[in-house]
């Protein structure tokens, strides 16, 4: 190997990655010239220069320092992952060794005095309180809510009767005429009518201006009767209902012991012609993945918070023999809104 060929070498090895660099000499200008001079080869004795890639060199190079971060950054995130997958694998097995009823409706009982604060935070962060205002814009006439809970529909509701337009933007009265909420739980049923005073009266006198009714009731057991106002309002009269205008049910089906059969009820007891059912559940998503972990998961969850978190509310509606007015879903297909009307009596399928 002469002179030469050793130095080419040593430079190809330590040379930039960066870019290819040509190093030419300076062609000295003689006459100050508007035209560029064509490129001329420096007349040299030695072999030209020539930088190029290291042949091992596969790609842009990184800082030291983002190498650190990036390392860490990985290290963390898959020991989160791995400390998930963990307690999942580890919540799965105790939950899929419980033995738990159907009717798991009596936890709220308990869970009642905590019931607003554990749902609030996902609430909010699934912008669940603009789908029931939304939900609850659509209420006209006599109105009924059931498993109403702790009352999160109630700031929403209209109380007395307008002129506007629906959501399809045809003249309507909106509002409600009256408005009955009844919840299985006592507890509940509490909560949800001192929420009303503190909205409607503060500490003094409640005067709502059309009839409000609590009572702890099962809504498979409801029937139509009078609006007659027990604790609420200016003594207005109720009239006799045949039947109500509105049915209101948000995140129910899902603790319900008979859903299918007390959807079926509310069915009878809502107005044939223009009487709707509206509902905002929660259940079984678009996703086999998801619905996999609602499934491992559903019976510690149930016991728990007393909620089957993985019905299928499409099968459950379709199966109680209600028509589907709209059906929306959000969320992976987690939440589900209905628009639902009882069944016409010329139809077959009823
Ligand atoms: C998940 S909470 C939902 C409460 C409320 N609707 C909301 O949107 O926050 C379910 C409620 O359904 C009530 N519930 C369960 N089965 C019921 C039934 N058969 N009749 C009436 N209420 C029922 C429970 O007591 C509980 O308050």
């Amino acid at each position: 190997m002469n002179t030469h060929t050793t130095r080419a070498f040593t430079r190809l090895k330590w040379s930039t990655p960066r870019r290819n660099v040509q190093t030419k000499a300076k062609t000295p200008r003689t006459q100050p010239s508007r035209r560029r001079a064509p490129p001329t080869r420096p007349p040299s004795s030695e072999p030209e220069t020539v930088y190029t890639r290291h042949p091992n060199y596969k790609g842009p190079t990184m800082s030291p320092r983002l190498m650190t971060f990036l390392g860490i950054s990985v290290l963390g995130i898959s020991s989160y992952c791995g400390f998930l997958y963990a307690s999942y694998t580890r919540e799965v097995t105790k939950s899929q060794a419980l033995t738990i009823p159907t009717d798991v409706s009596n936890r709220y009982n308990t869970s009642a005095p905590s019931f607003d604060a554990e749902v609030d935070l996902a609430e909010k962060a699934m912008r669940l309180g603009s789908k029931r205002k939304d939900l609850i814009s659509r209420v006209h006439g006599d109105v009924l809510e059931v498993s109403c809970g702790t009352g999160r529909n109630l700031e929403y509701y209209e109380l007395g009767e307008r002129r506007g337009v629906d959501s399809n933007g045809r003249a309507a009265v909106l509002g409600c005429r009256s408005l009955t909420l009844v919840d299985l739980s006592p507890q509940m049923v509490q909560i949800a009518e001192e929420k009303f005073k503190s909205l409607h009266g503060g500490d003094g006198e409640v005067a709502a201006p059309v009839p409000v009714t609590f009572r702890a009731q099962d809504a498979a057991s409801v029937t139509v009767e009078s609006t007659s106002h027990t604790s609420h309002g200016t003594g207005i009269e109720g009239k006799k209902l045949k039947a109500y205008d509105t049915i209101v049910q948000t995140m129910g089906v899902c603790s319900m012991s008979d859903p299918v059969g007390t959807l079926r009820h509310l069915g009878s007891i809502t107005e044939k012609e223009n009487g709707r059912i509206l509902l905002l559940e929660h259940g079984r998503s678009y996703y086999d993945w998801l619905n996999r972990i609602l499934d491992n998961l559903a019976p510690a969850h149930a016991d728990r918070h007393g909620c089957w978190w993985n019905r299928d509310i499409g099968a459950i509606v379709r199966e109680s023999g209600l028509e589907v007015v709209e059906e929306k879903r959000w969320h992976f297909g987690t939440t589900w809104r209905f628009v639902l009307r009882p069944k016409q009596d010329g139809d077959q399928n009823s």
